[in-house]
């Protein structure tokens, strides 16, 4: 069995192979934060002596053959190394990005991509993925806030688990899946002001029923590893956070796996102004539980010396070098080191015909139809004329979205190219960029595009937009304006691009929006005036087809926003779940209530919103009981009807309100959904069972339970419904 090999093997290990196995080195060709200073011959001389655990960014068979022969030629114990990869949205085939993927509420779907970009990733040496990322996310200033899964801890829970199903599958020792890494522990997504790797203050309770039930969810769906996040939490920064590591993960959630820092976070403990130097960092890093230190070379330059001098008990380090070997004994990579280096995989697995159907199946899920006045979609396909404009109109890149793996630059099917593949032969299809982007010299955007009052080209697209049918306008954000640094204190369109949308507006009122971004934007004006929205993210390889199946309806839209649309940035964060403070009344011609005095204060499109080509009508909205106790159980029930001429699908969503607790709750929680296929006509009833699981929450008393009180229970195709119950509980 592993612990005993495990033990075995850690019996005959000295102090410097049990660092090793500590240490995560960068590949020397790629780089994915600050590039450290060692050089190319230590590393390698290093892998000689078995003092590196795991490579990243190191992929190809080719490439991480040479590195794993290394180890097992030369080291002492030939202990294999781990190879990590950010497999954020695939690997070669590129799946949307994260958070448009979420939005499309389809759990199969998403384990489905996670497990074909397992595929892939294995096919090419990697046995590791950093993702996924389950940070919860309010503020879409934030970058990374398109590698989540959005706004909410339950939704962000069930998918975060659908994900690590698909990475690790049933079976962590076969050559096609892979360990996968939830990260960044903890409350990376509440970075001040949006600002990445910023400073975040949010309290113990914020942090135990908001940040963490999707970790907790990834400890109980078996996740191999954990990384840490950049930030500190209210003075101690999460990767020498004892309380976090330590105390909850590993004792309080009886974990297994380990935990990697993020790139030298270990060692940027310095500059948040909490280890005095890099042998200090290491000390409060291991002893707080931290197993790994990515690229931060703490662990090698602190830990020998802090055992010799009596400071740190060799014992963490062995219970930290246990926590990696198991993984590599779980992925069998002790049976074959070799496993993954699969010159035949490499070139038949990656990138099959299979995958890009299957990515643009779930491309077309993930698509949200924010607005569809007077039904100007779905189009026909034998539409006279037709103008494509906008400077995403017929980009190949920008859809591949950030954090894209293996992608081959500019592969995607840009929107004019699927729409070209779909319309009938009959259909007149002129084109424009219209402008660039225009997204400025500080957005470290490859390819700047930096002009913002270039208007040059806006004559021409006026032009083709005067004569055609209906415009096809596609806007929005450049690949590498959100992931990882790519904070923005604007998110509205650029100024350009709104100049655009206003003289094509001024000549053409069939506009359809079709959106491309990684964050949420601010486009109230745009949303206002354009018949129809649709937001469709970055979707990845097959961007363009998905696209094209929505707009003429071979798919009846059916994803629902995972996260809230802002009418200004000044209303971030902003989310749905929100406290309802002391002054909540949104009373007219009242001032002294909590609000904006120059904007409303909901959401331009909220949490859960998202329209079809059908409508669905729920009726008979029931609970069998007003109330229940401990142990017992309430039954809630809808019946949904496709009242339109479509088939179509509906997630259909379960809130809770608890109308009072020891602590403040918000004014509504998700607790469950069903996503229901229905014909024309066709009614479904959906039962939801709401048990003490449901309505606990890190109370008063520091541990999740239910208390006794009076609740509301809402269904309806978005967190805006007002179909709501009261029901009461008590133990
Ligand atoms: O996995 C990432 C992490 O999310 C951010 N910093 C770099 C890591 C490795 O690429």
């Amino acid at each position: 069995n592993i612990e005993k090999k495990v033990d075995s093997l850690i019996a005959i290990m000295t102090l410097k192979e049990k660092i090793g196995q500590l240490v995560l080195y960068n590949g020397s060709w790629d780089v994915t934060g600050p590039p450290s200073d060692v050089g190319n011959k230590e590393k390698y001389e290093k892998l000689r002596n078995g003092e590196v655990g795991a490579m990243l960014n190191a992929t190809s068979v080719a490439g991480t053959k040479e590195l794993q022969k290394t180890v097992i030629e030369n080291s002492r114990l030939k202990i294999p190394l781990l190879f990590g990869y950010d497999v954020i949205h695939g690997f070669k085939t590129i799946f949307p990005i994260p958070l448009g993927e979420s939005a499309s509420w389809d759990l199969e779907a998403i384990t489905k991509s996670s497990s074909i970009a397992a595929k892939e990733a294995t096919a090419s040496g990697i046995n590791w993925a950093f993702g996924p990322m389950m940070d919860i996310s309010r503020d879409a200033r934030w970058g990374r806030v398109m590698e989540g899964a959005g706004e909410d801890p339950f939704l962000a829970s069930k998918i975060a688990v659908a994900r690590i199903e698909g990475f690790q599958g049933d079976d962590l020792s076969k050559n096609n899946t892979l360990a996968a890494c939830a990260k960044h522990f903890a409350a990376y997504g509440f970075a001040e002001g949006g600002r990445d790797y910023n400073t975040v203050s949010i309290g113990e309770y914020e942090l135990h029923n908001t940040v963490l039930p999707p970790f907790k969810a990834a400890v109980d769906a078996g996740v191999a590893s954990m990384m840490s996040s950049f930030n500190e939490i209210d003075g101690i920064p999460a990767t020498g956070h004892k309380g976090l590591q330590r105390d909850i993960l590993k004792n309080t959630w009886d974990w297994d796996g380990f935990i990697v820092s993020d790139w030298a976070s270990i060692s940027e403990m310095i500059f948040h102004g909490y280890a005095k130097d890099k042998t200090h960092a290491a000390e409060l890093a291991i002893k707080a539980g931290n197993d790994m230190d990515m690229e931060g070379r703490a662990y090698e330059a602190g830990l020998e010396q802090l055992v010799k001098e009596g400071k740190l008990d060799e014992k963490l380090i062995e219970e930290a070098a246990k926590r990696i070997l198991r993984v590599k004994f779980k992925l069998g990579l002790f049976a074959d080191p070799f496993k993954y280096c699969d010159e035949d995989r490499e070139k038949n697995d990656i990138y099959t015909k299979e995958h890009l159907e299957v990515a643009r199946d779930v491309a077309r899920k993930s698509i949200v139809l924010l607005k569809n006045d007077k039904n100007v979609l779905p189009l026909k396909k034998n539409i006279k004329s037709l103008a494509v404009i906008g400077p995403l109109a017929d980009d190949k890149d920008t859809p591949i979205g950030s954090w894209r793996g293996m992608a081959t630059p500019n592969s995607a099917v840009s929107l004019l190219e699927g729409i070209k593949a779909t319309v009938d032969k009959t259909t007149k299809i002129s084109y424009a960029k219209g402008v660039e982007l225009g997204v400025g010299e500080r957005s470290f955007v490859r390819d700047l595009k930096v002009n913002r009052d270039d208007f040059k080209g806006i004559e021409e697209a006026v032009n083709i937009a005067k004569n055609a049918e209906v415009v096809v306008l596609a806007i929005g954000e450049e690949a590498f304006q959100s992931g990882e640094a790519r904070s923005q204190v604007d998110i509205e369109l650029t100024k350009p691009q709104q100049k655009l949308f206003e003289e094509i507006y001024a000549v053409n009122k069939n506009i359809v929006v079709v959106l491309m971004n990684g964050r949420p934007m601010a486009i109230s004006n745009v949303a206002e005036k354009a018949p129809s929205v649709v937001e469709t993210w970055h979707l990845g390889s097959t961007s363009g087809s998905a696209i094209a199946d929505v707009l003429f309806g071979d798919y009846n839209p059916s994803g629902k926003l995972p996260v809230s649309f802002p009418r200004h940035v000044g209303q971030l964060p902003l989310y749905y779940n929100v406290k309802n403070t002391g002054r909540p009344i949104n009373a007219d011609g009242m001032v002294f209530w909590s609000h904006y005095t120059d904007e409303k204060h909901d959401a331009l499109f909220p949490f859960g919103h998202g329209l079809s080509y059908t409508n669905f009508k729920y009726k008979d909205f029931k609970i069998n009981a007003p109330s229940f106790t401990s142990g017992g159980n309430l039954s809630v029930s809808v019946t949904v009807t496709n009242t339109g001429k479509r088939k179509g699908k509906e997630v259909v969503q379960l809130y809770i309100r608890d109308l009072f607790g020891s602590l403040t709750r918000p004014v509504k929680e998700l607790k469950d959904f069903k996503l229901i296929k229905l014909e024309p006509n066709e009614s479904k009833t959906v039962t939801f069972k709401i048990d003490e699981k449901t309505i606990q929450f890190y109370t008063a008393n520091k541990k999740w339970e239910a208390e006794d009180g009076d609740f509301k229970v809402f269904v309806g195709g978005s967190s805006k419904t007002d179909l709501e119950i009261d029901f009461s509980f008590k133990k």
